[in-house]
């Protein structure tokens, strides 16, 4: 049964993905310019003429943006959600599908927040030796399995949220995920230092690179950008990413699960210039822009996609793409127990330094709802937790191995033990459409569960 959990990645560190961090940045070999003439439209002035377009469309938004700052993230909290009857309120539904990025407030009380995090701190100075980035002063560890990290995932409040972050997707027809459930993706944290300048993600995109125009699945998603209509493009359609290929060369931290969207719970104070995240807020057209750019005419012989590797993230920098790095913002400043939450296509980036006197510190959690692809990596995940193993997604430095004080499968409640595959999914509900039937039967097939 725990086979599946034997096969790890190298061992390493957050740096392992990030050029900007120092991984090496793979040559495109002559083929890339033969996928880029065939996926570009036969005519070029067509994607010229809807580039052009989208440059005056930012011009307008930017405006805004400048403006607002940071409140252009629309917020909300755990109890207008609870009182929505799980749903985000439509108005902050209507700004999260523009901005492809919310904050949520509250999920977890103030004070068990700076108690996960105190319980944390505590676990790394039992255990000296747990690696992390930078190696000679982590801020970023490399540790999946403190009890307080279980919890948090588990915690009844981050599974409403999930769900309700879930349920602005939709499919065509009743395709096989379930959008009102989620399934728990074991990530890393960070405790960043006041001062640090190190732990600086520059502007990125996960969930693959140039996978996105090399995978036929995956580039279905993004089909009316590459036909030059990104006005009708819908970053909310799920369709086509549940079989979409997102790592093809086994990059060193590709994630194997679909996470609709990327998210982390905050366990301390954290201000804009407290090291924290910046995002592109505008989800359609930045997606338009990195999708298209590479594409027109002028580019179209070079060996480019514009901060596209194999096996790397999707870069986004000013020499590329400056209509995107020009408009991030910051999100507003969040307290111990809040949450933000970025679509899976979202360009992102760290601050460059915390520059609080106090820790910067989150817990990394997405949302991910059930799908095959999910059930699967749910399966290896389930298996490298039974085991204190770092989850195969990451590197394999299995620094908790022999902690016995870390979390185990008895320690998980009832949701903890459906979320990370332990106990099964009602198949039979007549609520349930065709496809979410299909996706729960499928996830306890994969888990080897037998439906109740
Ligand atoms: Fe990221």
């Amino acid at each position: 049964m725990l086979q599946s959990a034997i096969k790890s990645k190298a061992k390493g560190n957050i740096s392992s993905v990030f050029a900007h961090l120092g991984a090496s940045r793979p040559t495109l070999g002559p083929r890339f310019i033969d996928l880029k003439k065939s996926i570009a439209p036969k005519d070029p002035a067509v994607l010229q003429r809807a580039f052009d377009r989208l440059l005056n469309h930012l011009k307008k938004e930017a405006i805004e943006i400048r403006q607002r700052g940071s409140s252009v993230i629309p917020e909300t909290d755990i109890k207008t959600i609870r009182a929505n009857g799980g749903q985000l309120p439509e108005s902050v539904a209507k700004e999260v599908k523009k901005r492809g990025a919310v904050v949520v407030r509250n999920i977890v009380d103030q004070a068990l927040a700076v108690e996960y995090k105190d319980q944390i701190q505590k676990y790394i100075q039992r255990h000296p030796g747990i690696v992390g980035y930078p190696e000679d002063h982590p801020q970023a560890w490399e540790i999946y399995w403190a009890t307080s990290q279980v919890a948090a995932r588990s915690h009844p409040n981050f599974t409403a949220t999930a769900v309700a972050l879930n349920q602005l997707w939709h499919t065509h027809g009743n395709a096989p995920i379930d959008l009102t459930r989620n399934l728990i993706y074991c990530d890393r944290l960070r405790i960043r230092q006041p001062g640090d300048a190190k732990f600086a993600l520059g502007g990125h995109i996960d969930g693959g690179s140039i996978e996105r125009w090399e995978d036929p699945e995956y580039r279905q998603c993004y089909k009316k950008i590459l036909q030059g209509q990104w006005e009708d493009y819908d970053p909310f359609d799920v369709t086509h990413r549940i079989e979409a290929e997102m790592d093809f060369y086994e990059s060193p931290s590709g994630c194997s699960m679909f996470r609709i969207f990327q998210g982390w719970l905050a366990l301390s104070k954290i201000e804009p210039n407290g090291g924290t995240l910046r995002v592109c807020p505008l989800i359609r057209e930045q997606t338009a822009y990195f999708m298209m750019k590479p594409l027109l005419k002028e580019y179209l012989d070079k060996n480019d996609f514009m901060g596209a590797w194999p096996g790397r993230c999707q870069e986004i920098t000013a020499e590329h793409h400056p209509h995107i790095t020009d408009i991030m913002v910051s999100v507003s400043p969040v307290e111990p127990g809040d949450g933000v939450f970025w679509h899976c296509d979202l360009a992102h980036a760290v601050e460059p330094k915390n520059e609080m006197k106090s820790d910067s510190s989150v817990l990394y959690i997405p949302s991910t709802p059930i799908c095959r692809r999910n059930s699967e990596y749910l399966r290896r995940q389930r298996d490298a937790f039974s085991l204190g193993l770092t989850p195969p997604d990451f590197p394999g430095n299995h620094c908790e191995k022999d902690f016995e004080d870390r979390a185990m499968p008895d320690h998980l409640t009832q949701a903890g033990k459906m979320g990370m595959g332990f106990a099964p999914f009602d198949e039979e509900n007549d609520s349930l459409n065709s496809g979410q039937k299909q996706a729960r039967r499928q996830h306890n097939q994969i888990l080897g569960l037998t439906g109740s």
